[in-house]
C-alpha cells in the first residue's frame, strides 16, 4: 500500500496502472472505523485497485463547528488499512493499493473559496439538495463536500466511488453531481455499520463516554420505533414522525435535543406527507447530545433507515 501526499505523486502512479485495471475510491476525513472499512471492502470486492483519501476538509465545516477538535488518527489509520489488506481473502478481486492523503495546500492551491475565507474561486453546488434536511442546519455543508468530492474525482480518476447510506443525503446529492457533471463514474452506497447497541458508528462517536454514549443511541431507536409504526400500517408521514419524536423525547432524558426526523423520496428529497409500500422513502434524523458536565462539547448525530 502506497501512501501519496501530493497530486503528482497520485497521478503518476494512477497513471502508470496496467490497462485493464479498475479503480475503487473511497473517500474519508480519517480517523477510520469499521464503516469505513466496510467501504474499502466493498471495494475491493469490485475493484482491482482500491484507493482510500483522507483529507479533513475544512471547507465543509462552518467556523464554529469542530474541525480543531475533530480526531486525526493518521497513523493508525493506515495500520488498519494495512491490516484489512491481510484479511482479504483471495477471493477477492483487488486490495488497498494507495492512501491518498494531501495536505490543505495541496488541495486548495489558491486558497478555500468556501465558508472561511473570502469566497473567490470555484465550488460546487448542488441545488436545492443542499438546503434539504442537513442543510438546514449547516447551510455550507453540501457545498463543500461537493467541491471536494468533484476535486478528489478529478485526482483518483475512479471508475467506481464508494459511499456509506449513514449519511444518506451526501449520498443523494453526489448521485445528482456525477449525472449532472457527466462524470462516468459508478457510485455504490454501503449499508451503515453500527455497534452492537445500535448506535451508527461515526468518527465522532469519539466525543461520547458514559450516560452520553447510552443515550446517543436514542435517534436509532426513535427511527426503529417509527419503522414499526409505519409497518404496522399508518401511512401519514405525520403520525409515523411523531412516534420518533415522542420516543427521542422521552428516552432522551432531557440529555439530547431533536433538530428534526423527516420522510423524504430518495430523489430530490421532496417531503413526504404519505408514504406508501412498494416505494423506498428516507427517514432520516438528526439531533445534539447536550453537555452532561461542564467541559464537554455539544456532539451533533445523524442516521436513517430506508423504509420499503
Ligand atoms: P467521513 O465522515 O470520514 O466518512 C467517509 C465515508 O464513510 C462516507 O461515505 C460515510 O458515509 C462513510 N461512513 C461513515 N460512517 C459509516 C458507518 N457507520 N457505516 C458505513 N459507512 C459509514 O463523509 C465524509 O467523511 C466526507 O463528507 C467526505 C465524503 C470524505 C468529503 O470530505
Amino acid at each position: 500500500m502506497q501512501v501519496f501526499n501530493s497530486v503528482a505523486t497520485y497521478r503518476a502512479w494512477r497513471n502508470s496502472l496496467p490497462p485493464h485495471s479498475t479503480v475503487g475510491v473511497v473517500p474519508t476525513m480519517g480517523a477510520l472505523h469499521a464503516g469505513h472499512l466496510s467501504l474499502a471492502c466493498a471495494a475491493a470486492a469490485a475493484n482491482t485497485h482500491v484507493v482510500v483519501t483522507i483529507f479533513l476538509n475544512p471547507a465543509q465545516f462552518s467556523p464554529t463547528e469542530d474541525l480543531e477538535a475533530y480526531p486525526k488518527t493518521m497513523n493508525e489509520d493506515l495500520a488498519s488499512l494495512e491490516a484489512l489488506n491481510v484479511l482479504f481473502p483471495s477471493t477477492v478481486t483487488g486490495h488497498i493499493a494507495a492512501v491518498f492523503a494531501p495536505t490543505v495546500s495541496e488541495m486548495y492551491p489558491a486558497g478555500i473559496p468556501l465558508v472561511r475565507d473570502e469566497q473567490v474561486g470555484t465550488f460546487v453546488e448542488v441545488v436545492p439538495l443542499s438546503a434539504k434536511l442537513e442543510g438546514g442546519t449547516r447551510p455550507h455543508f453540501f457545498r463543500g463536500v461537493a467541491t471536494v468530492c468533484t476535486k478528489l474525482f478529478n485526482i483518483t480518476q475512479p471508475h467506481r466511488v464508494y459511499f456509506g447510506q449513514k449519511d444518506i443525503q451526501q449520498t443523494v446529492i453526489l448521485r445528482r453531481l456525477l449525472r449532472d457533471l457527466h462524470l462516468d463514474i459508478t457510485l455504490t452506497v454501503v449499508p451503515t455499520e453500527r455497534e452492537s447497541d445500535g448506535l451508527a458508528m461515526s468518527s465522532r462517536n469519539v466525543y461520547l463516554s458514559g450516560k452520553r454514549r447510552d443515550i446517543a443511541t436514542v435517534l436509532y431507536r426513535g427511527l426503529k420505533w417509527a419503522e414499526e409504526v409505519y409497518d404496522g400500517g399508518e401511512k401519514k408521514a405525520d403520525a409515523i414522525l411523531q412516534a420518533a419524536r415522542e420516543l427521542i423525547e422521552r428516552e432522551g432524558e432531557g440529555m439530547v435535543k431533536l433538530d428534526y426526523v423527516s420522510l423524504n423520496e430518495p430523489e430530490l428529497l421532496n417531503e413526504m406527507e404519505t408514504v406508501e409500500k412498494g416505494r423506498s422513502v428516507i427517514l432520516s434524523g438528526a439531533m445534539w447530545v447536550l453537555p452532561a458536565v461542564e467541559g464537554e462539547q455539544t456532539v451533533r448525530l445523524i442516521d436513517n433507515l430506508i423504509l420499503q
